[in-house]
């Protein structure tokens, strides 16, 4: 994509057909990429929430990011959030997150949590700017590096 293009974006639910296109961004995104698998074992999760973000650019449709959380009893959990590399800095996954919230807390759910890898600074300013603060720490969370993760909460984690 040029720079200063516009593109036209819309959230959608997410279905088996987007999992190549999700795959390749996923692989572009982490060291420890989800393998399909994991992706079909989500879409099939009644409390799994699944939504793409897809871009239109010269009038094709492409993802170009998207989010998976649980909500379960009065949480929201977050599974998994990327955006590909050449949509990035575009307010994406800022959406993406304001979506979790509000879809929990149409469902009267306040409370939202997630882990991070602790050298993930691009991801960790996000959640800050969608209000999440460090609650804790997990020493050897990610068994591929044994790196920590953060565990970050938003909401009425006070409670
Ligand atoms: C983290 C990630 C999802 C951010 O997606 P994005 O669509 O580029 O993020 P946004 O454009 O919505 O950014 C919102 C805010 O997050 C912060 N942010 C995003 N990327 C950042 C970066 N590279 N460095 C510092 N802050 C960053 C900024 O505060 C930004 O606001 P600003 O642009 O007004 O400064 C994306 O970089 C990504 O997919 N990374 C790889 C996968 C990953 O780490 N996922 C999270 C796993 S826990």
């Amino acid at each position: 994509m040029s720079s200063g293009e516009a593109i036209r974006i819309d959230v959608d639910l997410m279905n088996t057909g987007d999992l190549d296109e999700i795959l390749a961004i996923e692989r572009e995104s982490f060291q420890a990429p989800w393998t399909k698998r994991m992706f079909i074992d989500e879409l099939r999760i009644r409390h799994a929430q699944c939504l793409v973000v897809r871009a239109e650019t010269d009038g094709e449709k492409r993802v170009a990011g998207y989010i998976i959380f649980w909500m379960v009893a009065d949480e929201a959990h977050l599974h998994n959030l990327a955006v590909s590399k050449e949509f990035r800095r575009q307010g994406l996954a800022f959406s993406l997150m304001g979506l979790m919230k509000d879809i929990a807390a149409g469902v009267n759910i306040e409370k939202q949590t997630l882990e991070v890898r602790e050298s993930n600074s691009a991801a960790i300013e996000l959640y800050r700017k969608c209000g999440f603060v460090v609650k804790g720490r997990r020493p050897k969370y990610y068994t591929d590096s044994q790196e920590a993760a953060l565990i970050m909460w938003a909401g009425k984690w006070q409670d």
